[in-house]
Order: C-alpha cells, then sequence, then structure tokens
C-alpha cells in the first residue's frame, strides 16, 4: 500500500513538473554556454553582440560606394543629384531595348504620381489640391513638360526635386523610363523611345 503510494505521488509530481514546463507560454527558457549557439565570430548575416570593430556596432559592412549588385548593373546611373547632373542629363534618353508591356507606365503613374499630379497630370491630385507645394506649371499639357527632355524626367524621377521626392525606391530604371513615356504621351509632345516596342505579352517588369 506504501509502495503504491509512493508511485502515485511520484507520478504526480512528475506530470506536475512536465505540466509546469509546458506551460511557461513565453518564458524563453534557461540557456546555457549561450557563446555556444552566437558565435564569437563577426558574421556577416548574424547581428550578435555589438560589433566592436564596424561602424554602428553592425555585423554586416556596408559595401564600398559604387557598389553594383550582381545582375543590376543596368540599375545604375552614372549622374549625380546635382545641377550639373540635371543639366547633363538633357542628353540621356530611352535604353535601345525600350519595351512597354501593357502600358505599364501607365499603371504605375496611377499608383506613384497621380496623388499629386492627377490621372490626366492636370496637377489636381489629393495631394496638390490641398494645396501642398505645387510645381510653378499648371499641368502636363504645359510647354514645360512638353519641352522637357525626357533624360531630365527620368533624372528627377531618380532624385527627386524639391517637393517631389525620389521615386527611385518604387520603379526600376526600364519602369521609370516606361513613366518617362506616359508623361510625354500625357502631355501630347511625342517623344518616342527609338525602339519602341509595345505588346501584349505579360512580362513581369
Ligand atoms: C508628393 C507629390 C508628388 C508626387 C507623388 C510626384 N510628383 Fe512630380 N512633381 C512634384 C512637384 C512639387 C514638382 C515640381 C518640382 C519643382 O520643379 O520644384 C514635380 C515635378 C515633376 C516633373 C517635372 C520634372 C522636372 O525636372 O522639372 C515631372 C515630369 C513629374 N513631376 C512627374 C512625376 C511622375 C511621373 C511622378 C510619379 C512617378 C511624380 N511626378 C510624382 C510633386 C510630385
Amino acid at each position: 500500500m506504501k509502495r503504491l503510494l509512493y508511485i502515485t505521488s511520484g507520478i504526480i509530481a512528475l506530470s506536475s513538473l512536465t505540466i509546469g514546463c509546458v506551460s511557461r507560454g513565453n518564458d524563453t527558457g534557461w540557456e546555457y554556454a549561450p557563446d555556444m549557439a552566437y558565435s564569437k565570430g563577426y558574421e556577416p548575416y548574424n547581428q550578435g553582440d555589438s560589433n566592436l570593430v564596424n561602424p554602428y556596432g553592425m555585423s554586416m559592412r556596408e559595401p564600398v560606394p559604387g557598389t553594383v549588385a550582381i545582375g543590376k548593373a543596368t540599375n545604375h546611373y552614372a549622374l549625380d543629384n546635382s545641377a550639373e547632373g540635371y543639366e547633363a542629363a538633357k542628353a540621356i534618353s530611352f535604353p535601345a531595348d525600350f519595351e512597354d508591356n501593357n502600358q505599364r507606365g501607365k499603371y504605375l503613374f496611377n499608383i506613384y504620381c497621380t496623388p499629386c499630379h492627377g490621372t490626366n497630370g492636370g496637377n489636381d491630385g489629393e495631394i496638390f489640391k490641398h494645396g501642398l507645394g505645387k510645381p510653378a506649371w499648371a499641368n502636363f499639357q504645359d510647354k514645360y513638360i512638353k519641352e522637357i527632355p525626357v533624360g531630365q524626367i527620368y533624372h528627377t524621377l531618380t532624385y527627386g526635386k524639391n517637393n517631389m521626392g525620389s521615386h527611385a525606391y518604387a520603379l526600376k530604371p526600364m519602369d521609370r523610363w516606361r513613366v518617362v513615356r506616359y508623361v510625354k504621351q500625357l502631355s501630347g509632345a511625342s517623344a518616342e523611345p527609338a525602339a519602341a516596342k509595345d505588346s501584349t505579352a505579360v512580362k513581369p517588369n
């Protein structure tokens, strides 16, 4: 009888221990030898303790200025964000392999540009309607947009200009050119890429 009592209380004690472990919901538990779990070496993709060598305590090093990711050489834009760069942009134009499948330029314009410039470039988007930093020219049908070199529009999309921010985060280089072309179409001026190809074939970018 006594032995049975021992066994039963043993089982109860054990199961309560187990339950105790299971129910410790947010407890991360114990960790011994953390330096085995976390490498003391500076591993670029693993931010452990604050790194004593690199700036801001980062394990990862910032790439050397001018670094281009593999396969992204065409993303490189050679002109500076400066008055000289803007001036030099007059000379650049649509890339030779330009194509705009499914009117992607129009599609992107309607996402990123209409909040300020409005659907038809009337500068009547919600933001401009509330009087926030409108440009000096009235709309995209204005002489200014009709005549501005396409390279300068591209430059402005890349770096931004005064109250217009850079759109490089949202538009890849070819997409920027597609939007540039749509801007020119809205203005009514013809500025067609030499090798403009349109097709309805779906292409991811
Ligand atoms: C936050 C509002 C805002 C958004 C969004 C915006 N723009 Fe602008 N945009 C401006 C303002 C303000 C100017 C006038 C800049 C200046 O000359 O001071 C401008 C200028 C321009 C110009 C004249 C460029 C030049 O070099 O003078 C073009 C073309 C243009 N925008 C097209 C676009 C396109 C295309 C998009 C979408 C990708 C876009 N904008 C998104 C506010 C905006």
